[in-house]
């Protein structure tokens, strides 16, 4: 019987789900002293504590640079506290501030103009890839067009990509995921590279503006936005448009191809895009704290505390999706998943991040039909917040 969360073991990631179906059950309201927070894992449950902000509160949520050393923050200086002000991080009124400036960007039009930009970059990098007959899909089919296609909503030029996908990788380890001190130093010194070309983008933009949001966000400082708050926008969408999307199309491709659903007949892409979320989510749920003494089920959660809203359980709860564990292209609430949060931080990418799970989704069933895993052992990274392959070995 497995006692508590385990982010150093392999289950935590790739296989929680009798532990959360065991804590929906007995303990809708586990204290882990692994986590150091209180889990919420009912579906109930989930979605009311995301509805209510002022209880569940969002400040400093997503900074777990708790562990950070005192000699990597004097190295860090003002940003040792990076991430204080995104979007994701605060409460309102800053948050509805913020988010009506983010909003902007992410109109149905505005999404709508990248599909065609999206499909060519697959199948462009499906041209060259194709010849090969095998590959790793992590590393060589799955993020290319997502970091591209993120590159050119934010205004990266083309020949820093590569400069920018290296230093996202590196803050990412240094503020989300805890470091030994030796590494922390020279994470922070990758991070601050990063801060400068961020700055230099945006100063940039405010001057030559062009059609992309770096010049959207530039244009609203000293209104309803500052320097810093741009800043640190521009640096966090490109974590969450390089990473959360590939991780979610190869969970969704090995999903498919164990279940031998492949190739997706293009009139059930839109649902089952929905069920692999479901089943197999990038995101397992986002953190908040307590403003006040909150009772749940009978456990008292104290004022102060962290909680993780569990969506990787919410979305197996049996109670809202009948046999939870059974992949069903056809499932009628397949969309009633968390995956993307609920309430005023609900996802502002969400269109977009299922605008291009279908395009791939469609396109790679298209031109791999074939594909099958290759006999290579799967594993995940390890991750108290996403679910994302470390490697997947497919032949076609
Ligand atoms: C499958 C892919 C994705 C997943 C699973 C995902 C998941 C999430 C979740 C769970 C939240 C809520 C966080 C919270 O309540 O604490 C969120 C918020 C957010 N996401 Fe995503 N996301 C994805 C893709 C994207 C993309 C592509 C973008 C941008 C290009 C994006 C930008 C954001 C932003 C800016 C927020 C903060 C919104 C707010 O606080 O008001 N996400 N996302």
């Amino acid at each position: 019987m497995i006692e508590d969360f385990d982010v150093s073991a392999d289950w935590h990631v790739a296989a929680p789900y009798p532990f959360l179906a065991g804590l929906r059950r007995e303990r809708p309201v586990f204290r882990s002293e692994h986590l150091g927070a209180y889990v919420l894992t009912r579906h109930a449950d989930v979605r009311a504590a995301y509805g209510d902000p002022r209880r569940f509160s969002s400040a400093g949520s997503l900074t777990i640079s708790r562990s950070l050393t005192r000699e990597t923050r004097e190295k860090l200086g003002e940003h040792g506290s990076f991430l204080s002000s995104f979007v994701a991080n605060v409460d309102p009124p800053d948050h509805t501030r913020l988010r009506r400036s983010v909003s902007k960007a992410f109109t149905p039009r505005a999404v709508s103009a990248l599909e065609h930009r999206f499909r060519e970059l697959n199948e462009d990098l499906l041209d060259r890839v194709q010849p090969q007959g095998a590959a790793d899909f992590v590393r060589e089919i799955g993020h290319e067009p997502s970091i591209k296609l993120t590159a050119r909503f934010i205004g990266v030029p083309e020949q820093d990509e590569a400069f920018v996908q290296a230093h996202v990788k590196d803050w990412f380890q240094l503020f989300l995921s805890p470091q030994p001190p030796e590494r922390q130093l020279e994470l922070a010194d990758s991070f601050l590279t990063y801060l400068a070309y961020v700055d230099g983008l945006v100063a940039d933009r405010a001057e030559n503006p062009r059609d992309d949001f770096t010049s959207l966000m530039a244009s609203l400082i000293g209104q309803e936005l500052t320097h810093r708050e741009v800043v640190e926008l521009i640096s966090t969408i490109l974590l969450g448009g390089n990473d959360t999307v590939p991780n979610q199309l190869g969970n969704s491709v090995l999903r498919l191809l164990r279940e031998k659903a492949w190739p997706v007949p293009p009139a059930l892409v839109q649902n089952t895009v929905e069920e692999c979320m479901r089943i197999d989510g990038a995101s397992l749920g986002s953190f908040r704290y307590a403003t006040t003494d909150i009772s749940l089920h009978g456990v008292t959660i104290p004022a102060g505390a962290l909680v993780l809203l569990s969506t990787d359980s919410a979305a197996h709860d049996e109670t809202v999706f009948a046999e939870p564990e059974r992949f069903l292209i056809g499932r009628p609430n397949a969309d009633a998943h968390l995956v993307f949060g609920y309430g005023i931080h609900f996802c502002v990418g969400a269109a977009l991040a299922r605008l291009q799970l279908r395009t791939a989704i469609e396109v790679l069933g298209r031109r791999l039909p074939a594909l099958r895993l290759a006999d290579r052992p799967i594993s995940y990274r390890r991750s108290i917040v996403g679910r994302g392959l470390a490697a997947l070995h497919v032949e076609w």
